[in-house]
């Protein structure tokens, strides 16, 4: 029993030794959530005009909390401690986090990283959803695993004695990254296969099924004619099993974006630092509850709201809320936690020195403009660009920071999805070094890739997301740095890779 004790500890990243600093009594002023005034005005207008009314703070606050249970890691087959699934059939359920307990910022931010790794949603672990004791399971998604062949997205749950689950739609989900060597990053850009996964989800339907309630939930966007999503969505569901089957690590077709366009998962070390969140700016990151807020609608408010009547999670036609009883949501507190918890996190220790060829790079990375976009000491100046096509109104110039450059990546996210604001915004460029893919649809592999030229002609085939029936395409868009020498390439990389 001590053995499996001490593996879950090391596995669960349990408490460190606290610094004396850390003990001191902290009370939190935990802003609300659900503030009408700050609801009505944290997203930017949608780029396809839609009518988008945020739910009433009296109908959120009429939604369950969710119970934050305790976690318990999952091994690949072959690896889990002898007697470890035996075990946990004999664990009693166990709440993980009791609020009123808290005493010093550090428990606060040790209850968010429990938030960080608690379910949305619960299934069987041999079935359904996430079958992660089903082998073909872990044939078909090959996650990647720690040393100790710990599988760090999801984890088990037990929520009534004797019945395990997988517990999903954590944030650690897609918000975690195994290194190469199985250390684990929590917050950097994920690398889960999460298109595998939903794509092994529904491989055994046949085949005619309509996609469509998937896609509707998702993607769906009828206020646009026609709705973009139709090619995916409008048919069988093989096409769309398909297109997941074929996404690489560190993209995600998240809800609200594309099944065709699916978006780079961010890095969330430094996000407090971030004016938007989402590629397109969406919304606006104006102080810690705004970061709260972005928690709350994406898990899963976002989809009970309604675009001009279309409410994703309902039947076609129906405009009415479900009643708020049968959906769950995190409470104002668990949600400060997990705020406070990502403002914590803090890159790990970079390998890459600021060497003679870096300050090379970083001679190059200024006399090619790079800083007046990816300005230090943030590596963005925290402002949108518009996409080609998009007029920028005077309201939004008034409103937001807008720089009036177009830099030419493809506008599809931008303009013809539900998180589209005719904006991308201008991405940090730290952590580089430990993340990839690059571009909001993760096209390209590398920086190496982002900077070949020859990724804007038609016939290159991409290193990165490519879509599942298309052999090659051009990445457009951002020329900078393209037309420079391979030697002084290798050096801008470089200093890249120091930040
Ligand atoms: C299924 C995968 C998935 C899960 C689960 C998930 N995220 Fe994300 N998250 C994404 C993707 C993909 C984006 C990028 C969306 C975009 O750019 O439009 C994102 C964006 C974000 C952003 C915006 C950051 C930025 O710089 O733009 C924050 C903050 C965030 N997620 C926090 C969380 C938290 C906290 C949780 C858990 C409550 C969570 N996410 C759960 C995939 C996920
Ligand atoms: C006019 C503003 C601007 C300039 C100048 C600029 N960038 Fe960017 N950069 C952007 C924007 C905007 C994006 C995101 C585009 C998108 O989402 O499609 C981006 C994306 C990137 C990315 C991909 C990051 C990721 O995680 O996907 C890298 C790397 C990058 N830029 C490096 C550079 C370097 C190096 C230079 C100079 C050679 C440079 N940029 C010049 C605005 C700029």
């Amino acid at each position: 029993m001590r053995r499996i004790a001490i593996l879950l500890c090391s596995a669960l990243l349990c408490a460190q030794a606290q610094s004396p600093s850390s003990k001191k009594p902290f009370t939190p002023d935990i802003p609300k959530v659900w503030d009408d005034a700050a609801m009505a005005s944290i997203e930017l207008p949608r780029a396809a005009k839609v009518d988008v009314r945020p739910l009433s703070s009296a109908y959120y606050y009429t939604i369950p909390e969710r119970t934050l249970w305790k976690t318990y890691p999952v091994y690949a087959p072959g690896k889990e401690p002898k007697g470890y699934w035996e075990w946990l059939q004999r664990q009693e359920p166990q709440v993980a986090v009791d609020f009123d307990k808290l005493k010093t910022e550090e428990d606060w931010i040790k209850a968010g990283s429990i938030v960080f790794d608690s379910a949305n949603t619960y299934g069987p672990p041999d079935k359904g959803f996430m079958p992660v004791r089903d082998p073909g399971w872990w044939q078909a998604v090959n996650p990647p695993t720690t040393p100790e062949g710990i599988m760090p997205f999801e984890s088990y749950v037990i929520r009534e004695k004797g019945k395990v689950e997988v517990a999903t739609d954590a944030c650690a989900e897609c918000h975690t990254r195994v290194m190469p060597d199985g250390k684990v990053i929590r917050g950097a850009q994920g690398n889960v296969p999460f298109g595998q996964m939903f794509a092994y989800a529904i491989h055994n339907i046949p085949e005619k099924t309509p996609a469509a309630p998937f896609n509707d939930v998702f993607y769906a966007a009828p206020w646009i004619k026609p709705d973009p999503s139709l090619p995916l969505g409008g048919g069988g569901i093989k096409p769309f099993h398909d297109q997941l089957a074929s996404l690489p690590q560190g993209v995600n077709p998240r809800q609200g974006t594309s099944l065709l366009y699916p978006i780079q998962i961010p890095d969330l070390i430094g996000v407090r630092d971030r004016l938007y969140l989402d590629r397109t700016g969406l919304e606006q990151n104006r102080n810690i509850a705004d970061l709260m807020r972005y928690d709350a609608i994406n898990n899963f408010i976002q989809e009970i709201t309604s675009y001009d009547g279309f409410i994703p999670n309902n039947d076609p036609g129906d405009t009415k809320l479900p009643d708020a009883k049968t959906q769950t949501r995190d409470s104002d507190r668990a949600l400060y936690a997990l705020a406070m918890y990502l403002y914590s996190l803090k890159p790990p220790e970079n390998p890459n020195k600021f060497d003679a060829l870096a300050a090379k790079g970083q001679k190059v990375f200024t006399r090619e403009g790079c800083p007046k976009c990816h300005t230090p000491p943030l590596y963005t100046n925290n402002m949108l660009t518009p996409v080609e096509g998009f007029k920028v109104t005077d309201e939004a110039k008034a409103n937001y920071r807008i720089m009036p450059v177009v830099v030419g990546t493809d506008p599809y996210n931008a303009l013809n999805t539900r998180r589209g604001t005719g904006f991308y915004k201008v991405p940090s460029l730290k952590g580089v070094w430990y993340r990839g893919p690059f571009g909001h649809n993760g096209e390209v592999a590398t920086l190496e890739d982002w900077f070949d030229v020859h990724r804007l002609d038609e016939n290159y085939v991409r290193t990165g997301y490519r879509g599942y029936n298309l052999k090659s395409s051009a990445v457009p868009g951002h020329e900078y740095g393209l037309d420079i020498s391979p030697e002084e390439k290798q050096a801008l990389i470089t200093f890249l890779k120091t930040l």
